[in-house]
């Protein structure tokens, strides 16, 4: 049985200008408070797309109390992952398929004060990296494409959600299982029933008229479909 569901809105789809008022929007009291914030960090080059990287993030330490959960798309995580913790993130998630030593990266993560996460691509499989993830403190299954939001659920990515949740029941990891791309009111429940801890939503919350009632809709929903 997966614990009570965390939500982490992705500011991917929120308005740039505005970042701080957006992770307000989501960071109200009770149900509609995000668990996380979900930042994804994009550099053109291990995905095709441009996002925000260290300074940013540092602005929004400042800014928010909520924790934040940097989703690496990067190219080199070897060298860059570090700042991202020492600058007080709460999870630092680096791609496996971009990663030189990453059980080395989750030393140095959790070091500095970070929880580690290790992301895996839709086609990349879970079995190459199991001795890996003993090291790790979630794991984050790409459940489209990175580097754009609003993509559609590719739904085969839940055979690996079952497969580390029965890994994690059965004592051999110890990991937090999220999940990340095309997450909303229509698929939300069939990632829980898989046995999804963590779910990354942007379009599904800043797409919606008031982003902290989608949050506490994305919950109660997963929370009915865990059972
Ligand atoms: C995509 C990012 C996601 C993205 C999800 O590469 O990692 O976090 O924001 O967006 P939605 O929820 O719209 O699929
Ligand atoms: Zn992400």
């Amino acid at each position: 049985m997966a614990h009570r569901p965390l939500i982490a809105p992705s500011i991917l789809s929120a308005d740039f200008a505005r970042l701080g008022d957006e992770i307000q929007a989501v960071a109200g009291d009770g149900d509609t408070r995000a668990d996380w914030v979900h930042v994804d960090v994009m550099d053109a080059h291990f995905v095709p797309n441009l996002t925000l990287g260290l300074p940013v993030v540092q602005s929004l330490l400042k800014a928010t109390d909520l924790p934040l959960d940097c989703h690496l798309m990067i190219d080199d995580p070897d060298r860059w992952a570090i700042g991202y913790a020492e600058a007080g993130a709460y999870n630092v998630t680096v791609h496996a398929e971009a990663a030189t030593d990453p059980v080395k990266i989750a030393k140095d993560l959790r070091a500095a004060g970070a929880k580690a996460g290790l992301s895996v691509k839709p086609g990349t499989p879970l079995e190459d990296h199991l001795d890996t993830l003993k090291h790790y403190d979630t794991l984050l299954v790409m459940s489209v494409e990175p580097g754009f939001g609003g993509q559609s659920f590719i739904a085969e990515v839940l055979d690996k959600v079952r497969a580390a949740r029965r890994l994690v029941e059965t004592g051999h990891l110890n990991v937090l299982v999220e999940i990340d791309g095309g997450i909303n009111a229509d698929t939300i429940e069939q990632a829980a029933e898989a046995g999804v801890d963590c779910f990354v939503a942007g379009s599904a919350v800043y797409g919606a008229e008031d982003p902290g009632k989608a949050v506490a809709a994305l919950r109660d929903l997963a929370v009915h479909a865990q059972r």
